[in-house]
């Protein structure tokens, strides 16, 4: 059985992604800050007949909190098949340039980059047991830098200033990180989930939370032949669904 750990999947587009792992036939570790609310999360999958899940802590900001999980999953398996790096933040709006305040742009950071980087280093060890590893790391249509130096792109106004660079700073690290495991049977992606409606934007996307997490689903259970350091985004890319950096 396949393993695979989701951080921030208490609720939302994470919640949804281990609902549909779970169909899949996943064994899911539902990565909550907040155990209480993970353990809810849990029980509700559980109720509607989802059993191979269990809550597990992390936070992504606290680098303890990153370490006892590593060692709490240690303890359950010695092979993780799955990350999703999908806990994130936006970030007090608005966000312009000149005036964000640089607290904004170093919590923002911390959460969708920083936070990124020291859970995919503390769980790569468990990820290169596994014959078919993958990563996805969840980003946002926003982090194409190219789209957003195109005045014809239906977003070229959203600029928030501090959620924009972390994006792009988690692209440019899912391209290294690819590129560095690009010898091994690694497939590492960056997935835009489309303007979803969730509690990040006040539930003004227009896209629902099943499409989102089925385009999250869709590059981790990727197969051998599919690509790496690729920049998933139907959004941006309607047609070919691969995302301009
Ligand atoms: N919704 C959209 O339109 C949209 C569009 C593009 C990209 N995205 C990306 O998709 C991902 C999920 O977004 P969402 O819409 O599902 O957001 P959401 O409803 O705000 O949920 C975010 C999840 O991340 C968790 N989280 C936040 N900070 C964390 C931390 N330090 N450590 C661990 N978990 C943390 C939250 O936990 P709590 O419940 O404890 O707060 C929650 O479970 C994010 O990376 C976001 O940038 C979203």
């Amino acid at each position: 059985m396949k393993t695979v750990l989701i951080t921030g999947a208490n609720k939302s587009i994470g919640f949804e992604t281990a609902r549909q792992l779970l169909a899949q036939g996943y064994y899911v570790y539902l990565g909550s800050r907040d155990i209480e609310k993970g353990e809810q999360a849990v029980s509700q999958l559980r109720a509607e007949g989802l059993s191979q899940v269990e809550a597990i802590e992390i936070d992504v900001n606290q680098i303890t909190s990153i370490q006892a999980a590593r060692e709490a999953l240690g303890q359950k398996i010695k092979v993780l098949d799955v990350l999703v790096n999908n806990a994130g933040i936006g970030g007090a709006m608005p966000q312009t340039p000149l005036e964000t305040d640089i607290t904004v742009f170093r919590e923002v950071f911390e959460t969708n980059f920083f936070g990124v980087i020291e859970v995919t280093q503390a769980f790569i060890d468990l990820l290169k047991e596994s014959e078919e590893p993958r990563i996805v790391n969840v980003t946002s249509g926003l982090g194409s830098m190219a789209l957003h130096n195109d005045p014809e792109w239906k977003y070229y106004s959203v600029k928030p200033a501090s959620y924009v660079a972390s994006k792009a700073a988690l692209n440019a690290y899912t391209i290294v990180l690819a590129y560095d495991q690009r010898f091994t049977s690694f497939k590492i992606n960056a997935v835009d989930p489309g303007y979803t409606a969730t509690d990040f934007n006040h539930h003004s996307g227009p896209g629902t939370v099943e499409d989102a997490a089925a385009r999250v689903v869709k590059a981790a259970t990727i197969g051998a032949d599919g690509p790496t350091g690729q920049f998933f985004s139907d959004d941006n890319a309607p047609e070919t669904g691969v995302s301009p950096w």
